[in-house]
């Protein structure tokens, strides 16, 4: 049965010696940017089957860099927001080993946490799926080109996973690693809908971690029971609130 207490919950993080997150698009609503299934979500406006796959970029590519240079535009001004901030934090203050995000906005890096796995990859990349030739994004800067061209002339692709595109070899080593090593595993702004991100806190769980769920409404982890700990509420809430408390028991 998960329980709500979050006086327990800010105890096993306290008493920890290793915990990671895993982040998703929940994280950045505060900052301005749409996630993707709640109401007013990105594929509420966009039909998910035809700019979330593989397939859609080899029928049109140029169809997919205009949705992402929608979806660029509106990351280059979004800010960290104090949610991120306090994950830097607690890694800064040795609460928090590393964060694994599923989001491509880079605002854990810009609010300075150190240790963070991009699961989904990076805008900052653009890749060759002929030659697997990766140009850095001021190379081919896709409000430059309205489909950037590798030298080898095939179409590039943005460094960020699709439907139907595997996750990096690396990537997912490392993260099933961590999930397998950690004490505590934070599920936070992810609905946790989408695999394989969404069994790291399965691992993790069968590895004797506890689990705890961060969301406005329960992720698909806790509403199988797989969650230890819910606590309900917004991310910046929530995770300032933890700070100032770990702070105070520092
Ligand atoms: N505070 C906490 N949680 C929030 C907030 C908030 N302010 N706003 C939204 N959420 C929660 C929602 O309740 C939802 O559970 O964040 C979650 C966002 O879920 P999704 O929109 O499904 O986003 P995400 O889980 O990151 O999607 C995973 O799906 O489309 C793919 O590649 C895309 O990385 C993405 C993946």
């Amino acid at each position: 049965m998960v329980s709500e207490n979050y006086n327990e919950a800010i105890e096993l993080i306290r008493k920890s010696k290793y915990t990671i997150a895993l982040t998703g698009a929940g994280v950045s609503v505060e900052s301005g940017l749409p996630d993707f299934r709640s109401p007013d979500g990105i594929w509420s406006k966009y039909d998910i089957s035809k700019y979330a796959y593989l397939a859609n970029f080899y029928e049109d590519p140029k169809r997919i860099w205009d949705f992402v240079r929608e979806l660029y535009s509106s990351y280059s001004d979004a800010k960290p927001n104090i949610g991120h901030i306090s994950l830097a934090k607690m890694e800064e203050m040795g609460f928090l080993k590393c964060i694994i995000t599923q989001n491509i906005d880079n605002l854990h890096q810009k609010a300075g946490s150190r240790c963070v796995i991009e699961f989904h990859g990076n805008i900052t990349h653009l890749r060759c799926l002929k030659c697997g030739k990766v140009y850095k994004r001021e190379e081919r800067d896709p409000f430059k080109w309205e489909v950037p061209i590798c030298d080898c002339g095939n179409p590039l692709k943005p460094d960020f996973i699709f439907f139907g595109e595997g996750i990096f070899e690396d990537v997912l080593n490392r993260s099933f690693e961590m999930a397998k090593k950690c004490e505590v595993f934070l599920i936070i702004g992810t609905s946790a809908e989408v695999q394989p991100a969404s069994m790291l806190p399965l691992v993790a769980k069968e590895s004797g971690a506890r689990l705890i769920d961060i969301n406005l409404k329960p992720s698909r982890i806790t509403l199988d029971g797989y969650s230890d700990y819910f606590l309900r509420g917004k991310f910046t809430e929530i995770m300032s609130k933890m700070v100032k408390d770990l702070e105070g028991e520092k």
